[in-house]
């Protein structure tokens, strides 16, 4: 009252004072949600929380429904920023681009997350990704959802609880939504052009939400303080969009116990456009080469391989509900049907209070219809192998770049993270035309869970422990021998492959260079390491870098070593250099070739500054490997030259060429 007397300057610099010093306790707050316990100050104070929608969509295919969508959010209000997670960006010429104008600074697009083969984006890349966006709230939704304007009351509710929460809310499925957005209006329309009343939508919610909830429930899900974990794990590699990590990330998340986790179904109207999943075609076949279904039963294997245990086998557990009641919010605990006192405080002081109980089950009962179903996912004790609707042959045309060309790397299972470190630096580079050869089942299904093209090697033998398969030993001379029968198959099939073991570094995409030395040229690393000897020195090719076209020569080239190696007793190595080279190099042309007389294939000794190989010019003792690679304008850098498995991977983590973090599953940032 006293305010009233003074001038209207001096109380604009009162209340912006105020204003700042609230927000930095409000600052404080956020980094320690408990440490004030005062909260008469907020109670004043209310800043509309910013909101970051992340969803993902690949611009490229028919995604008109899903557009519509996300401009529909975007209306809702000034607080909402979506980041759409895109493999391709629309290039800023091209006619597709245009919609990112429409939608202003507040739809960002981010193409750095990492992709599957078939364009599928990784959950665990995306909220990753996610942490580098400043917010105050991170939601993550499908973009065919329908959100009404109870979101943004609900979220902006959520943000005066007293500490970190997980909000979950099921969406309804819709088959067929009549409306179209009105970009201008900001609202939906009906056919006749009549514009959609909020109340209408909402009503259209209610009735569906009686429908059998059979399948895959969508949901949203949303979250304060997004540089805290929202659970306690590790997410395995979800693919998006394909099922089981919302009811596993709520799982997880309870467990953890760090964040308040609710139920806004009965708060938040929201709809799903089901018409938009027919495009993942969710046969029952799983033969079916163009099914998408094992990417939902892959999903499915990783929820059962990784995380807790909190809830198999509890189908009575609920979570508390938040409910709108007589314009209140209020929680209930639907466990014991009252109000739970343990439940979070709001910091507005405009509370959960409530005079009669007559009240609450009221509210209670009208919210009994609609809420999020706990289909926890029981942990079997074996889990099934897994199918793969792809072989060679169908994933060849699906990987190769557009000079036909595989870059291929053949792994056993004690090479994993190994094979993994390799696949994270071919996407750093951008280079997505990677195969992988499992030698055995156990990397077959680790890799199709990781979501990597892969198939098994038919040549490879059985029976053997890849554990110590180092240069040299028996298991050594039994895979490399496979290896070139794989590439020989692959070439008669119309492809050239870019051989590179996983122990291989990549430091630039090398197939430029390869491709520029033309048809009728095998190019190989190098295996010599004295400076002052020619590089095509006796049995100096290294088989584990090396480029063949498919091309005559050099399939003719390729039969006979693969011949050769079938009848030899030592590795793969000699029988290449023997059949190309000659024994004792009689073939040998100048420093850095060879030319093998039947075939007429030249065999090209790469340049060892630029593809050196492990004992070359000591690198791998450098204090700076990476510098001293890059100062030399290195391709690759081979890991090769030592001894042991566990040594191997000692010595290219330490220097700093790892590129994949096994505890978290995922490709390091840089
Ligand atoms: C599944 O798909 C494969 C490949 O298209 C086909 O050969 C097979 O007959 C199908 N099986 C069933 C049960 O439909
Ligand atoms: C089952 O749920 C109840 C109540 O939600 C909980 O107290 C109990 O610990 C759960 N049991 C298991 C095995 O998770
Ligand atoms: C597998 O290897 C073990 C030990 O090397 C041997 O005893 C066994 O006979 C082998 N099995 C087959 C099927 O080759
Ligand atoms: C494809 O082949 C052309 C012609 O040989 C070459 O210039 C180009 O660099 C190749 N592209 C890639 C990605 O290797
Ligand atoms: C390199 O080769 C030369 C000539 O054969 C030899 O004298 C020298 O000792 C070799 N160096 C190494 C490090 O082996
Ligand atoms: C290889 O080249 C020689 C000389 O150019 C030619 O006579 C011979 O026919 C060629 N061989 C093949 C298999 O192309």
């Amino acid at each position: 009252m006293k305010l009233k007397g003074l001038g209207a300057g001096l109380l604009s610099v009162w209340l912006s004072g105020f204003l700042l010093i609230a927000l930095s306790f409000y600052g404080t707050l956020l980094l320690s949600p408990s440490s004030l316990n005062d909260r008469s100050l907020f109670s004043r104070v209310s800043i509309a929380p910013r909101i970051t929608i992340f969803t993902a969509l690949n611009v490229e295919e028919d995604t008109q429904q899903a557009l519509l969508c996300i401009r529909s959010w975007l209306a809702l209000s000034s607080q909402v920023t979506v980041v759409l997670f895109t493999q391709h960006i629309p290039s800023s010429s091209s006619s597709s681009s245009s919609f990112t104008d429409k939608f202003g600074s507040r739809l960002l697009l981010d193409s750095t997350i990492d992709f599957t083969f078939l364009g599928t984006p990784y959950l665990h890349s995306m909220l990753a990704r996610s942490e580098a966006y400043i917010s105050d709230i991170a939601v993550l939704m499908d973009p065919e959802t329908v959100i009404l304007p109870d979101f943004i009351s609900a979220l902006n509710y959520a943000h005066e609880l007293d500490r970190d929460w997980l909000l979950v809310s099921s969406s309804v499925d819709i088959p067929r939504f009549p409306f179209h957005w009105d970009g201008k209006g900001h609202f939906w329309r009906q056919d006749s052009g009549k514009r959609v009343r909020f109340g209408e939508l909402q009503k259209m919610i209610s009735m569906r939400s009686w429908k059998s909830n059979s399948g895959e429930r969508k949901m949203i899900m949303a979250w304060n303080n997004v540089d805290v974990p929202l659970h306690c794990g590790v997410i395995p590699p979800f693919l998006y969009q394909r099922g089981t990590y919302n009811q596993w990330t709520i799982n997880e998340a309870m467990s953890c116990k760090q964040r308040f986790v609710f139920d806004a179904t009965s708060t938040i109207s929201s709809l799903f456009l089901s018409n938009a999943e027919n495009k993942y075609i969710r046969s029952g076949n799983v033969s079916e080469p163009n099914t998408r279904n094992w990417e939902y039963i892959g999903n499915s294997h990783l929820a059962q391989l990784y995380g807790s245990l909190f809830f198999s086998g509890n189908k009575s557990s609920t979570l508390p509900k938040l409910l709108k009641c007589n314009k209140r919010y209020i929680f209930v605990s639907n466990s014991d049907r009252s109000l739970d006192l343990s439940l979070p405080s709001v910091k507005t002081g405009l509370s959960v209070g409530f005079r009669r109980r007559e009240k609450i089950s009221a509210c209670i009962s009208r919210s009994k219809s609609r809420s999020v179903k706990l289909d926890f996912v029981q942990k079997d004790q074996a889990v099934p192998l897994l199918k793969f609707p792809y072989d060679l042959e169908s994933l060849l045309p699906l990987v190769a770049d557009k000079n036909r060309t595989i870059v291929l790397s053949i792994a056993g299972y004690s090479y994993k993270d190994m094979l993994m470190s390799w696949v994270c630096r071919l996407r750093r580079l951008a280079v997505p035309n990677f195969l992988v050869c499992a030698l055995d089942d156990e990397t077959f299904q680790f890799s199709i869970l990781q979501g990597l093209p892969v198939f098994v090697d038919p040549y490879a033998p059985k029976n053997i422990s890849f554990n110590d398969c180092h240069f040299g030993s028996k298991c050594f001379q039994k895979v490399t021998k496979v290896k070139s029968r794989t590439v020989l198959k692959i070439l008669k099939l119309g492809y050239n492959v870019l051989l590179s073991d996983v122990d291989v570094y990549w430091f630039r995409n090398p197939l430029p260079l390869l491709h520029s030395f033309g048809p009728s040229v095998l190019a190989a690393q190098s295996d010599e390491y004295n400076t002052t000897l020619p590089i095509n020195r006796p049995r100096r090719l290294n088989s584990g870098f090396y480029f063949a076209r498919s091309d005559k020569p050099t399939i003719a080239a390729m039969e006979k070593v693969v011949k050769h190696a079938a009848t030899s007793d030592l590795s793969e190595q000699p029988s290449f250099y023997d059949t190309l080279c000659g024994e004792g190099g009689i073939h040998r042309l100048g420093d850095d070739k060879c030319v093998e007389p039947e075939t007429n294939l030249s065999v090209q000794f790469l340049d060892r500054d630029l593809f050196p190989n492990g004992a070359y010019g000591d690198l791998w003792l450098k204090k700076d490997v990476r510098a001293e690679c890059e100062k030399k304008h290195c391709y690759v850098l081979h890991n090769n030259w030592i001894s042991g498995r566990l040594k191997k991977l000692e010595r290219q983590m330490m220097k700093g060429l790892w590129e994949y973090d096994a505890s978290t599953r995922m490709c390091v940032q840089r």
